[in-house]
């Protein structure tokens, strides 16, 4: 076996933090009153059973996630372990081939290929026991 290092992507942007919350309503306000975050996106991922909100930080954004319904993996997790940071999205220039990489690696990876993510981005999620606790979120523009 010869040792794979990251190629054929760069890593350019943390493009977001996602915070698993109950009320995202109330989340957006108090982060508006609070930070002055402004909403840059809202959508409904129907096959992940979330609800975001996208908030602008400079290049980046707080992602504030509800679950649409009980079966959600954001739903478990809030019952599991509360409201909190869920996961952090990674921007790089090419999702495949980050992904492969990281493979590679060794990292157990949720998503055996890219798939569409929020707002036309294409995304693959790799799992927290093997990233050292975090769940990690691949997202290519
Ligand atoms: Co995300």
């Amino acid at each position: 076996m010869t040792s794979a290092g990251p190629g054929g992507f760069e890593l350019t942007e943390i493009d977001h933090v996602a915070i698993a919350v109950r009320d995202l309503e109330a989340a957006i306000e108090w982060y508006r009153s609070t930070l002055g975050a402004v909403v840059a996106h809202r959508e409904r991922i129907e096959s992940d059973g979330v609800e975001e909100a996208l908030l602008n930080v400079a290049d980046s954004y707080v992602q504030l996630l509800t679950p649409t319904r009980d079966d959600s993996p954001v739903a478990t997790y809030l019952e599991k372990k509360g409201e909190g940071i869920h996961h952090v999205g990674f921007r790089v220039s090419s999702c495949a081939a980050a992904l492969e990489s990281m493979r590679a690696a060794g990292a157990r990876t949720i998503d055996a290929a890219p798939r569409p993510g929020s707002r036309g981005t294409t995304v693959a999620f790799v799992h927290p026991k093997s990233a050292f606790g975090t769940l990690i979120e691949l997202v290519e523009e």
